[in-house]
């Protein structure tokens, strides 16, 4: 079936079985390839992309389902936050860079709700993504540092 949503603020549309994921639609049909496939069962947080602002895993969220929606990811977030992806470049923050998508859009969903987080508000909203190369410190002064330059 053909499906209409946005990404980035462009009108797309995918033509797919309904129940195809999210992260593929992204990936293979539209050619986004920056957001990421980890697990692929909802436990990595490497897929994440946020839906009418809300971050969730693209890997389990059927394309079917975002019929009408507005998509974010991360081809969009250095127009969409700058200053969180200047922060995240200063802090160095990536080593290997596989989670590192997922990881800027629970941050960007996270600096939207909450413009001046503390470190125990970035730990919740952060405790879904999963670093193996254990950039969480750097992750952490990024988003602080992020927040302290949007006040
Ligand atoms: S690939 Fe989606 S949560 Fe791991
Ligand atoms: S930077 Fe390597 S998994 Fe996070």
């Amino acid at each position: 079936m053909a499906i209409d949503f946005t990404v980035n603020g462009s009108p797309v549309q995918v033509t797919a079985p309904e129940d195809t994921p999210l992260l593929w639609a992204l990936r293979d049909d539209l050619g986004m390839t920056g957001t990421k496939y980890g697990c692929g069962k909802a436990l990595c947080g490497a897929c994440t992309v946020r839906i009418d602002g809300t971050p969730v895993r693209s890997c389990q969220t059927p394309v079917g389902s975002v019929q009408g929606k507005s998509i974010a990811t991360i081809e969009g977030l250095r127009a969409s936050h700058p200053k969180l992806v200047e922060a995240w470049v200063q802090n160095n923050v990536p080593q290997c860079g596989y989670c590192q998508a997922g990881q800027l859009m629970s941050a960007s969903a996270l600096l939207d709700g909450t413009p001046a987080p503390t470190d125990e508000d970035i730990d919740r909203a952060m405790s879904g993504n999963i670093c193996r190369c254990g950039t969480y410190g750097r992750i952490r002064a990024a988003i602080r540092e992020a927040g302290e330059a949007r006040t």
